[in-house]
């Protein structure tokens, strides 16, 4: 994956799950890292294992943030900046997610919180780094989710942020045509990670335990390998399974088989 040699790229969400897996592999590929997410310890010991790994070749820095706060965002470009002189690729993977059926939410709060973290977030984090984008014609990265194409139940919150991401970046790809900043938007199905017990319950809080058959759903380690060809090419869209690839046509002929499966999908865990 030569085209990412070098490349400095700012990872959101990159203390746990995919983000996590993601730092590895563009660590191996050669990219310079600015590694971000609430957990410091977290972000600190995944740069110690990245040293352990790649030696000296490993050039990361650690820069704790909580995205809601749009002070710690405009910190973080700036601290990019000032490290590594310019920035090449933004990928905005922090997220949070639901497990309630909207009719038993208790505090619609979590609707607030959810769109915080997975849209507005992300929206914020793109605008700051635009001038430099545009300076080096690089590349913006959304991990959506395949929420993001179709209803799911018990996380309408969820799939209305990713929905909401698709949009926004869809849109932003064709206003950043002409400055060669490409938009990849990438669509995970179920992946192991720590989302599922953190998402939050009807009343607010994390669920503890997961409620995923994680034997039967995509490793973050695959998906994190599965996304690297899609971001090195540029690409716009990258769906990560065959049901979400399908799906997206058979919705147009026979929705109501898709929210069948969708339900179906919830219900059995994967
Ligand atoms: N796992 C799946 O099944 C799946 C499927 C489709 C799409 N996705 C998407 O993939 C992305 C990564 O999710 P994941 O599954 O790897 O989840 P995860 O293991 O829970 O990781 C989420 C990451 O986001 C960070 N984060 C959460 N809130 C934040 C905030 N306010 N400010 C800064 N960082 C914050 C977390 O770090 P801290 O807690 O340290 O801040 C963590 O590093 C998300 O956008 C998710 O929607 C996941």
């Amino acid at each position: 994956m030569d085209g990412l040699m070098d490349k400095v790229v700012i990872l959101t969400g990159a203390s746990e799950g995919i983000g996590r897996a993601l730092a590895r592999e563009l660590a191996r590929l050669g990219c310079h890292l600015v590694l971000t997410a609430r957990s410091e310890t977290r972000l600190q010991s995944l740069a110690l294992e990245l040293a352990q790994e790649q030696g000296a070749q490993a050039d990361v820095l650690v820069h704790s943030a909580d995205l809601t706060h749009p002070h710690e965002c405009r910190e973080l470009i700036d601290a990019c900046i000032a490290r590594f002189g310019r920035l090449d690729i933004l990928i905005n993977n922090a997220g949070m997610t639901m497990w309630s059926r909207f009719d038993e939410l208790e505090d619609l709060a979590i609707l607030e919180q959810i769109m915080a973290v997975n849209y507005l977030a992300p929206a914020r984090l793109t605008h700051m780094a635009l001038p430099h984008l545009k300076h080096s014609q690089g590349q913006v990265v959304a991990i959506a989710s395949v929420a993001g194409l179709t209803g799911v139940p018990t996380r309408s919150g969820y799939a209305a942020s990713k929905h909401a991401m698709m949009g926004f970046f869809d849109s932003l790809r064709i206003e950043l045509a002409d400055d060669k900043v490409a938009v990849t938007v990438i669509c995970p199905d179920f992946v192991v990670s720590q989302i599922h017990k953190r998402a939050l319950d009807g009343k607010g809080n994390p669920l503890g335990t997961t409620p995923m058959k994680e034997d039967k759903i995509m490793s973050a380690e695959a998906c994190a390998v599965a996304m690297v060809p899609a971001i090195a090419c540029r690409e716009r869209l990258l769906i990560m399974s065959r049901r979400g690839r399908l799906g997206r046509w058979v919705r147009l002929l026979w929705p109501s088989l898709i929210d069948k499966l969708a339900k179906k999908a919830i219900a059995g865990g994967h």
